[in-house]
């Protein structure tokens, strides 16, 4: 296990444009998937390089796949195999850490007609996959996985009987779920007749994005996503696809440019689909200086660039419909809002109880050890900010790669020191977050503990 140890007083660029923030994560994921179901080959380039995205490349090279990478211009190649060429593996697949890997790649695999074992780490181990495994099951899918003591879900291992064809499904999302609906999407390409997804509540679209710019069999009418096998996946250009920077990742940098004083950051290339960037709205609704300038829609997804400087939050409840948009940035919220004043609401968030940890758990941990007062329930919590004034602190990540860069951020913006363990998690999606604090002037310690 590494800890991070942070001491005060560090000398931080005022002035800086922040050029690596790396690869989107959620598309670098499908990009590997619907990169290997297409007839021809694709190229992205930009690929996330870190361990989640890495295993579902992985996976795909056991189903039979050619995929290649150069990781000098973070360049995958695929050749693809088509939507009936994949081949059954000779192991168990395993996810790693990734929900998202998991819970996609199993959609896939339950249109196959080989039997798949999926798993992952002991995290992915404790994930509910019954929100898969249901409406799979009703498109004919047979999956069998672990009841945990106690527990009323179904966890990995997952094991996917192979079947000749899947039925279409009409099903009514009940959590607002990128991975529920995306996983449903995949499965959908297995069957003849129009499966009808009705999302009540929209989450990140970038399958759908991503399946029509390969021509699928895809349409979306009102709240409902109607698609089908009836049409080839195939990759409309030779050039590569270049993948936008994690709107996710960019959060950190973003918080800490409005948090420290007489700064004024600028991040390039950052993913700008407005499924992803409900997180600059809020903040600019609690008075951030933050703008996004649109640089490019011709890519498979929009990217521009986002200019922070130093601002006094006021915070605020956010509003439900935009939680789903920016539920993976509702720690850096958490430290963000530690900072202003007036007092932050999140509320419908228990989606965070099922994340990499239960997020709301490690939210009050964070935010207790630093001096805040946090009021959890159990779909979100109450703080009220104070104005940075915390105190120097020592905690756990949880294992879980927001947890742990959100107290980092906390620690490098209020300037205490503060001890963070297990922060490896971090490699899962940002492996170059310490070098990009090292080119800030931001020196922190990585040291091994048993
Ligand atoms: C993701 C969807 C979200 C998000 C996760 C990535 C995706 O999960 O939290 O980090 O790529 O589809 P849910 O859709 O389950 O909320």
């Amino acid at each position: 296990m590494t800890s991070c140890i942070i001491r005060a007083s560090n000398t931080i660029l005022s002035h800086a444009e922040i050029t690596t923030i790396p690869g989107d994560k959620s598309i670098s994921h499908r990009a590997i998937i619907i990169g290997s179901l297409a007839e021809n080959t694709s190229q992205f380039s930009r690929f996330l390089m870190a361990e989640d995205c890495l295993n579902t490349l992985k996976i795909f090279q056991s189903l039979g796949v050619p995929i290649t990478i150069d990781t000098e211009t973070q360049t995958v190649t695929i050749d693809g195999v088509g939507l009936h060429g994949l081949k059954k593996p000779e192991a168990t697949l395993d996810a790693g850490n990734s929900g998202t890997g998991i819970r996609l790649i199993t959609g896939v695999l339950a249109g196959q007609t080989f039997d798949t074992t999926i798993t992952g780490d002991h995290s992915i181990q404790k994930r509910p996959m019954k929100r898969i495994i249901d409406p799979l099951s009703t498109m004919g899918a047979e999956i069998t996985g672990n009841n945990l003591e106690g527990k009323q879900d179904t966890y990995p291992p997952l094991t996917i009987h192979g079947k000749q064809k899947l039925n279409p499904l009409t099903y009514t999302l009940p959590v607002a779920s990128a991975q529920v609906k995306s996983a449903l999407l995949f499965a959908s390409l297995y069957a003849d007749e129009d499966t009808k997804i009705v999302e009540p509540k929209v989450s990140r679209n970038h399958t759908e994005v991503m399946l029509t710019a390969y021509g699928a069999a895809f349409r979306k009418e009102q709240d409902t996503l109607i698609c089908s096998g009836k049409k080839p996946l195939i990759n409309p250009q030779s050039a590569p696809h270049i993948i936008p920077a994690d709107f996710s990742s960019a959060a950190f940098f973003i918080v800490l440019g409005l948090l420290l004083p007489q700064t004024r950051w600028t991040l390039t290339h950052i993913g700008t689909n407005p499924t992803r960037t409900s997180l600059a709205k809020i903040l600019k609704s609690m008075n951030a200086n933050l703008q996004i300038n649109e640089q490019s829609q011709t890519n498979i997804e929009p990217y521009g660039t986002v200019t922070v400087s130093t601002s006094e939050l006021h915070n605020s409840a956010v509003p439900e419909n935009e939680i789903p948009f920016l539920i993976d940035e509702i720690p850096i919220l958490a430290v963000a809002a530690l900072f202003g004043t007036g007092e932050l609401r999140v509320t419908k968030a228990k989606e965070l109880r099922v994340k990499e940890s239960d997020r709301i758990a490690s939210i009050v941990h964070i935010i207790t050890a630093m001096g805040g007062t946090i009021t959890e329930y159990e779909d979100g919590f109450t703080l009220p900010g104070i104005q940075g004034k915390i105190k120097p602190f020592h905690v756990k990540s949880n294992g879980d790669h927001r947890i742990a860069m959100s107290a980092i951020i906390a620690a490098i913006a209020g300037n205490v020191e503060a001890v963070i363990d297990d922060v490896d998690c971090i490699n899962t999606s940002f492996p170059n977050f310490f070098t990009i604090l090292s080119t800030l002037g931001i020196n922190v310690e990585l040291r091994k503990t048993a």
